[in-house]
């Protein structure tokens, strides 16, 4: 989605929702009862996009809901410190401190709505595309040094504690444009970056293939990441063993805080 007018302009008064709670700006002078400030109501502004639990909306607005907190937190301040790129989030990240970035990683993590379940994918690929895709999700491709996704993602594919993002019920074209995005650098995670790894080594087909293959798969009606777990990755992944954003590196396994 390409913005034209400046995201200054649109979002200003989302911006003005998330410092200052929705309940005064909404209700007014009119109000007899002010509603209560809560992050449920301060949240609102984004259900436009990400849905009213952060359940995504199914086209391209990706699920926030049940996603690992830190994960949350690591996008969050990826988008404020403009690493990762797209306006209306880099413009209502820019003034949030990282407590509050916390919070709002919190709050999304804990929501539990049902997500829309997959769509057949028959509209946009072929069964041995489907199968291409099943094929790197599940085992990966040894030859080319291609790790399966679930390695990381877990076999559920609804992530890990603490940074690895469940890739389950988020659609068809915002599957494809981050694997690209890691592949073209656009997007970046924190060093090392095993995704970028990852995503260097797929092609075009890989992509097509692997994004339609997810997309279509039922959602599990639990999304909730798996804990965290000293087995060894097949890649060393930043986002996983950092420990200086919020201080819980102390209490992950050992066996995780390898070199970088
Ligand atoms: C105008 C629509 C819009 C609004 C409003 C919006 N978002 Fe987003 N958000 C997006 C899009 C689109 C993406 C994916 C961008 C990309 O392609 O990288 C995104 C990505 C994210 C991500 C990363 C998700 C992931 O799986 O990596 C988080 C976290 C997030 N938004 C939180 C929020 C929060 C919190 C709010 C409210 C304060 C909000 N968004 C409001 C459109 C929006
Ligand atoms: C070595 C571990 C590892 C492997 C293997 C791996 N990933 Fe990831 N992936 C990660 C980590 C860690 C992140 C979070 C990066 C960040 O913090 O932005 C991630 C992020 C993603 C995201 C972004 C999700 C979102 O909500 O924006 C997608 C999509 C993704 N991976 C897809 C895949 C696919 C498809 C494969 C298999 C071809 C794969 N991954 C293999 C570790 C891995």
């Amino acid at each position: 989605m390409e913005l034209r007018v400046s995201p200054r302009r649109i979002f200003r008064p989302l911006l003005a929702l998330l410092l200052f709670s929705s309940a005064n700006i909404l209700s007014g002078a009119h109000a007899q009862t002010p509603a209560p400030d809560t992050m449920a109501a301060r949240m609102m502004g984004c259900a436009a996009c990400h849905g009213a639990k952060g359940e995504g909306n199914g086209a391209y607005f990706p699920r926030l809901a049940g996603q690992p907190p830190d994960y949350l937190f690591h996008q969050l301040q990826a988008f404020r410190g403009e690493h990762r790129k797209y306006p209306a989030m880099n413009y209502l990240t820019s003034y949030l401190t990282d407590d509050y970035l916390h919070e709002i990683a919190a709050y999304f993590s804990a929501q539990k709505p049902v997500v829309p379940a997959g769509k057949p994918a028959t509209a946009v690929a072929t069964a041995a595309v489907l199968e291409r895709g099943r094929t790197l999700a599940t085992l990966g491709d040894a030859a080319r040094g291609i790790p399966a996704c679930a390695s990381c993602h877990t076999a559920s594919f609804t992530g890990r504690l603490p940074g690895i993002p469940g890739i389950i019920g988020l659609p068809h074209d915002y599957l494809s444009a981050q694997l690209g995005a890691f592949r073209t650098g656009v997007r970046h995670a924190i060093a090392p970056d095993c995704m970028q790894q990852v995503a260097l080594k797929l092609s075009d087909t890989d992509i097509g293939a692997v994004s339609a293959w997810l997309s279509a798969q039922p959602v599990p009606r639990d999304l909730s990441p798996a804990p965290a777990s000293a087995e060894a990755l097949p890649l060393a992944c930043g986002s996983q063993t950092d420990g200086q954003t919020d201080g819980q590196a102390a209490a992950r396994p050992a066996a995780q805080a390898r070199p970088r």
